[in-house]
Parts: C-alpha cells; structure tokens; sequence
C-alpha cells in the first residue's frame, strides 16, 4: 500500500492494505487499485475518476445515461442517485453539470468512492464535477423516508443489480468487485419512494436484453448496445 498521510489515511485506518477475504487495495493519488485474487485469474481493477481513459470517456455528450436524465430543455438540475456503487455514473453526469447526490449502503464500496472522489477534488481538471456530488453512506430507503423531501431532485437514478445473463461475456472487472461485495436491499421500494418523491423523472437503467424489473410501464427508453434506460416521468407536462 502507498503510504499517505493526512486526510487520506482517514479513509481506511485499520484496514492495512486489505479489506476483506481476497480483497487488496493500494491507494494511488488519483483513487485506488483492488486485487481480488480469485482462481483462475486474479482481478486488477483501478478505481479513479481522474485517470485519463475514464475521464474523457465521461465527456462524450451522446451518451444514453445523458439523455435518460436529462431533457431538451436541460432544466433537470438535481439527480438523487440511490444505487450509486462506484459512482461513476454519477461523476458522468456531475460532468455534464447536474448536481448529483450518490447513497451507497456498502461501507467498502463507499469508501472506495468517496476516497477516489476526494483525490478527484485535489486534481486541476476533474475537481469541477467532483465538486458537484456529495456520496453519502446511508440505505437509500432510510435516506428517501427520513431526508428526501418530495420535489427536491428533479431525478431519482436506479441501476440495481442484475444477476449475470447465462449466455453473456463476464462482466466488466469493476462489476465483478461489487458483485462479490454487496447486493440489491428493497429495490422495489426504492423505486415506488423515488416515484413519489422525485419532482421530474426516474430513470431505472438495465442490462439491454433483460426483463423489465418493476410492472410500471416507462414513457421513454434509450438504449446502447448491452443497456437500457427507462425513464417514468413524474410531471405530465414535462417536455423530453
Ligand atoms: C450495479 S451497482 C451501481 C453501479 C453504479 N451505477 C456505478 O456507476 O458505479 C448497484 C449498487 O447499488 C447498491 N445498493 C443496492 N441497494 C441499495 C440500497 N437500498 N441503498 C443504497 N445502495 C444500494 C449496491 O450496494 C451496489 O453497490
């Protein structure tokens, strides 16, 4: 593990360069690199918002997860992200300037999160999105109840997660990560609050073949070649 000192050691005292069973980390200046040593072969995943390739990748504006959450008129301002996991979709669109609050229950995946987003911070030309999200460590269930007053994200995000397709590639690394770390809790009434408290729309995000997680039907779909986005708008005279 790279040695650091201040405000970055905070982030996981006690942890010693491991954070669970087959799980190493080693923190960078930019976010971290996990080893999940696994047979038959061992996982590298680096995890940054500021490394390049990720970085330019979320300028690209023609992406669907854009389109899902915003409108013409681009006057959705404020996105409420309850699965936020490695927060990149949220950082996404925190580039594209929405205003993004990212709830994650794990407390490893938080972490991990919101160590990469404070070093985001401290880097010249990712510091202007990082400093649109705010990543709280809260079950987006409690969240929504206890602080999510109705009206006050225009967006509500979910992408849960999906169990793999039998037939489809292994997911990508950082999938495969939170797949052994964590899991879906009450998605169902995440969505059912987010229906009732977002002021605007939710976006529920999917793998592109599989079936439709909730029965509600959404006003509009965008997809990409191995996912989807639903979106289920709240207010009727909403233009898209
Ligand atoms: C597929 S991942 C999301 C990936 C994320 N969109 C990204 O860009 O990195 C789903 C995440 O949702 C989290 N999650 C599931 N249910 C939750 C809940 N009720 N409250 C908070 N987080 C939840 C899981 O712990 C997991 O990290």
């Amino acid at each position: 593990m790279t040695a650091k000192s201040g405000r970055e050691s905070e982030y996981f005292q006690g942890y010693s360069g491991i954070l669970c069973d087959d799980l190493r980390f080693e923190m960078l200046g930019d976010g971290l690199v996990i080893h999940l040593e696994q047979q038959p072969n061992n996982i590298r995943y680096k995890h940054s918002y500021s490394e390049h390739h990720f970085f330019k990748r979320a300028q690209q504006s023609n992406q669907a997860l854009l389109k899902a959450c915003n409108n013409k008129q681009r006057s959705i301002k404020t996105v409420l992200d309850l699965t936020g996991g490695w927060g990149m979709d949220s950082f996404i669109l925190a580039c594209h300037g929405q205003t993004v609050t990212c709830i994650e229950q794990n407390t490893l995946v938080h972490k991990i999160s919101a160590y990469s987003l404070h070093c985001a911070r401290a880097i010249k030309h990712s510091a202007m999105a990082a400093n649109r999200v705010e990543m709280i460590h809260a079950d987006s269930v409690d969240y929504l109840r206890k602080h999510a007053k109705s009206g006050v994200y225009d967006c509500i995000y979910l992408d849960p997660m999906f169990p793999d397709h039998k037939s489809s590639a292994k997911p990508a690394k950082g999938l495969q990560i939170l797949q052994k770390l964590t899991h879906n809790h009450d998605i169902q009434t995440c969505f059912e609050l987010a229906l009732a408290k977002a002021s605007k729309r939710v976006v529920v995000k999917s793998p592109a073949k599989s079936v439709a997680l909730f029965e509600d039907k959404p006003d509009l779909v965008y997809r990409e070649k191995t996912i989807r986005f639903e979106v289920f708008l709240i207010a009727s005279h909403e233009n898209y």
